[in-house]
């Protein structure tokens, strides 16, 4: 069986610079799911699906084959062969992969891609429903979490360093927006396995958090 580590947590607690920090250090392939929901939600807004429609997206995602690739370690979302990565970030796919996410067949479909990849890779893998749905058997859990306000202020920090114009309390708002739905949705809702470790970063560096999960991974590996 592969070795896996599943981290968790809310949008903005740092998950995929740790997951990707570990993943180098530990040898290990780092899978970002949260790429593959964007990828399915640039699918939907450039077939011109209505988000608010649930049958449409049921019926829509149907045909958007999403793979991944790696380029130096780097992953590359593959949409029906076509490499997406470019447009992933932005906030109207942000904000519609939280909508389009709560759909059955959308996560579904995602799921068994992320199990398959699995299979007999050892991996570190972050989203939302990784501990709880997609990898219930990882060998070690994380559930990673920051205030809504330290959140909302790494965010700022980020878009103001890239010139970009915005106000810390929509950012909040927004935060809290998508976390409310992520917790709120009724299939696979963001919440703690009870197996996994809870780490609150608000109050510490990268790296720290890097050290700590480090050593817990090192620990499950040998007992492995
Ligand atoms: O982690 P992220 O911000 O890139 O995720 C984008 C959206 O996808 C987010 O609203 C939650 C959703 N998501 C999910 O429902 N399940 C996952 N395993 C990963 C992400």
């Amino acid at each position: 069986m592969s070795f896996c580590i599943a981290i968790d947590g809310p949008a903005g607690a740092g998950k995929s610079t740790i997951a990707r920090k570990l993943a180098a250090r530990l040898c290990l392939v780092y899978v970002d799911t949260g790429a593959m929901y964007r990828a399915m939600a640039y699918h939907l807004l450039r077939k011109g699906t209505d988000f608010t429609d649930q049958a449409q997206i049921s019926a829509d995602c149907q045909d958007a084959d999403i793979s991944i690739a790696y380029d130096n370690g780097e992953q590359i979302v593959l949409l029906n062969g076509e490499n997406v990565n470019p447009y992933l970030r932005s906030e109207a796919v942000s904000e519609k992969a939280s909508v389009s996410s709560t759909n059955g067949d959308v996560r579904k479909r995602l799921v068994l891609l992320q199990q398959k990849l699995a299979e007999h890779t050892d991996l570190i893998m972050d989203g939302r429903d990784i501990g709880t749905c997609v990898l219930p058997g990882a060998q070690l859990k994380i559930y990673l979490t920051a205030s809504a306000s330290t959140r909302a202020k790494r965010r700022y920090l980020e878009l103001t360093q890239k010139g970009v114009n915005c106000d810390l309390n929509e950012i909040e708002r927004e935060i809290n927006e998508r976390d409310y739905r992520d917790m709120h949705r009724e299939i696979s809702p963001l919440r703690k396995a009870d197996d996994a470790v809870e780490v609150d970063t608000s109050d510490m560096t990268i790296d720290q958090v890097v050290s700590q999960i480090m050593e817990m991974a090192l620990k499950k590996r040998k007992a492995g």
